[in-house]
């Protein structure tokens, strides 16, 4: 039988999912090494992200899961829209923020974060802007490895299975359709291009790989 991880808040009322042994909590503080701009510029979802000559980018974030990559870009100097449909994983991503606000060293950048708890193929056909950047990052099949190293990655699969042929369709279709200058799709390091869309340039580190699709007119998920 699936184990279904349950919410529970600890005794500060910080909310967890816990399911077989596992316990999850959004948690920004864990970052602050990366945030510090001497390695924030290291980060390879940063530079492909970058936007070059825009004062005040905004991203969105389409599958914000925990908010870690969110909180890159925001750290970056992104405003962050980000959208996640899984009401447990985006009860502990509102927890994770509403901390963050009250954390002097994290409250500037989450105040650059603002998270919508909806499915992002809806979402992005509403946004009241166009975006510079949308992020994707739908989950990937596992391997044999990340289930015993990776908590965080181990509770997703238990709430979501990993994106299909069409979810990936519907994602980047509506990312593109939202009129970005830029997409950028995170990737397992030899996986398969997002939806079959070769991208203009890609950034490999060791264990994923991030594929930027420059947006340029007519550039759909069918090319
Ligand atoms: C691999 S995790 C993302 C991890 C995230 N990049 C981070 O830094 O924590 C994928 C997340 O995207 C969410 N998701 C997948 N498809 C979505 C969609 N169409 N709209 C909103 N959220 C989605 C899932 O619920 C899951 O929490």
């Amino acid at each position: 039988m699936d184990v279904v991880p349950q919410l529970v808040a600890d005794k500060d009322g910080r909310l967890a999912l816990e399911a077989d042994g596992v316990t999850l909590r959004g948690d920004f503080a864990r970052l602050l090494p990366r945030l510090r701009p001497q390695n924030l510029h290291r980060e390879l979802l940063v530079r492909a992200a970058r936007v070059r000559g825009v004062p005040s980018p905004v991203a969105v974030d389409a599958t914000a899961g925990l908010g870690e990559d969110a909180l890159l870009l925001a750290a970056a100097g992104f405003s962050v829209v980000l959208f996640e449909r899984d009401e447990k994983v985006a009860a502990l991503l509102r927890d994770a923020l509403q901390r963050a606000l009250q954390d002097a060293r994290l409250s500037e950048i989450a105040g650059r974060m603002q998270l919508v708890e909806e499915d992002a193929v809806t979402g992005l056909k509403h946004l009241e802007m166009k975006p510079d950047v949308v992020y994707l990052d739908p989950m990937f099949p596992a391997r044999r490895k990340d289930a015993a190293t990776n908590k965080k990655l181990q509770m997703l699969r238990m709430l979501e299975r990993p994106c299909t042929e069409e979810g990936a369709e519907a994602l980047l279709s509506a990312a593109l359709d939202a009129g970005p200058r830029k997409v950028v799709v995170k990737r397992p390091l030899k996986g398969p291009y997002l939806g079959g869309l070769r991208p203009s340039n890609s950034l490999a580190g060791k264990v994923v790989r991030y594929d930027i699709l420059t947006v340029h007119e007519g550039l759909s998920h069918k090319e």
